[in-house]
């Protein structure tokens, strides 16, 4: 007999369709995204999005996660932990009142948090006193969510992939398959946050055929250049702007295409770590000593994003599955034209679509997939896809928080 306080369990793996909110903050820092879903079936067979909305982090806490993030004290950490917990209960509250339904109809969330240091195992990652500096951390407390909105929560998604050998990331893998394979096109699932990554979907793939990877910056350059620029007035190049009125710099571009990471074959991830506030002060010193604008800067850094992504399909890709018939895109990045239509002039022969087309709202998949991977952990099915994040198996994912 199971104590009272797992009967939810129960119902929950006996029910037909279930209610589940997924969380997330990206490595942009731009807020909350919080989706509500409805999975149907186990695995799941399909899942609908009933509300989606996005709770943007106040100035003041974007600030911190992203000093927190290459420069953290463990005080800061501390406090930022519940903070954000706080503010992600709030996005769940939000997005059950924007979907106009009972909040005890929810049963579970999903909350990816937000990552503030991943240190993946790859060739770079060095060993002090034989003890390799492998780890992860999303914070935003779940024991805050769970008392906040009355729901079981799954949190902290990576550290088993990564305890299993993996990179921890990416994750969304496993739900691009789930939603988005075909039975006779390749396609390809594109997610540009802050930082992009990719899933190949051969036609009637299994699980083991996906192959997926970060191929490097999406936005967090953009963002970077564009904060610096403004003085911290602006966080973003609304719909491109900024890069088409610039010009593309060759020089700048080689160099930028130079980076290792580029080179190195998947499986791979990376964040701010690597493409972060160190890496752009060199890009912005660069762009000086080359006399370029902001907008050619701007420019050039969006040319880039377009460029490593076109450049990671023709390498990885295309000579291992052959031809790809459709890129699938999704994530802020999307909703920049310029970076847009850069994409398309790299790759000619590729259908380029929004995930809108296929009845996946562009801004809200990875909250979404957070949502799917949280009711796989509730039904004891493995979230991790190993042939993406280099894990020696598949896992069951997260950790399980309950209310009250
Ligand atoms: N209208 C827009 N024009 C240009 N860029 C946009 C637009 N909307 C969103 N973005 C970009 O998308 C980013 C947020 O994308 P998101 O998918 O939330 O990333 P993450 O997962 O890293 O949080 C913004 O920081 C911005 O760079
Ligand atoms: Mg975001």
């Amino acid at each position: 007999m199971l104590p009272k306080s797992w009967r939810w369990l129960k119902d929950y793996a006996a029910a037909s369709e279930r209610l589940v909110i997924g969380l997330i903050s990206g490595t942009s820092a731009d807020g909350v995204d919080a989706a509500l879903v409805k999975v149907v079936g186990d695995k799941p067979k399909r899942v609908e999005t009933l509300a989606f909305t996005t709770l943007p982090y106040p100035a003041e806490i974007r600030k911190t996660v992203l000093e927190v993030s290459h420069d953290g004290d463990i005080e800061t950490l501390c406090w930022l932990n519940f903070a954000l917990g706080e503010l992600f209960a709030e996005a769940a509250l939000k997005v059950i009142e924007v979907a106009n339904i009972d909040r005890k109809r929810v049963q579970l969330v999903g909350s990816h948090g937000q990552t503030v240091r991943h240190l993946p195992p790859n060739r770079n990652s060095f060993a002090i006193h034989s003890v390799s500096r492998v780890g992860t951390l999303q914070i935003a407390s779940p024991a805050v969510i769970a008392m906040r909105t009355g729901i079981p929560v799954v949190s902290d998604f990576r550290a088993k992939d990564m305890a299993a050998g993996g990179q921890g990331a990416p994750l969304v893998p496993l739900v691009d398959w789930l939603l988005l394979r075909h039975p006779n096109k390749t396609r390809i699932a594109l997610n540009i946050g802050g930082i992009a990554n990719l899933t190949v979907l051969p036609a009637k793939a299994k699980v083991s055929d996906v192959l997926a990877f970060d191929t490097g910056p999406g936005n967090m350059l953009i963002d970077g250049a564009i904060r610096h620029f403004s003085g911290g007035v602006l966080n973003y190049d609304r719909d491109g702007e900024w890069a088409r009125q610039g010009r593309v710099d060759k020089n700048l571009l080689h160099w930028l295409m130079s980076h290792p990471f580029l080179l190195q074959p998947p499986p791979k991830s990376t964040g701010r770590e690597m493409f972060g506030e160190a890496f752009l002060r060199e890009v912005i010193k660069r762009a000086n000593s080359l006399g370029l604008t902001q907008n050619d800067t701007v420019a050039t850094l969006t040319a880039f994003t377009a460029e490593i992504i076109a450049d990671a399909i023709k390498r990885f890709v295309l000579p291992k599955f052959g031809q790809v018939d459709e890129l699938i895109v999704s994530g802020g990045g999307a909703n920049n034209p310029t970076l847009m239509a850069m994409l398309c002039e790299r790759l000619p022969k590729v259908k380029i679509r929004r995930s809108d087309e296929l009845g996946i709202n562009a801004d809200a998949k990875e909250a979404i997939a957070f949502a799917v991977l949280a009711h796989r952990t509730v039904m004891g099915l493995a979230g991790n896809v190993p042939s993406a994040t280099g894990a020696k198996m598949p896992v069951i994912l997260g950790s399980i928080t309950l209310p009250r």
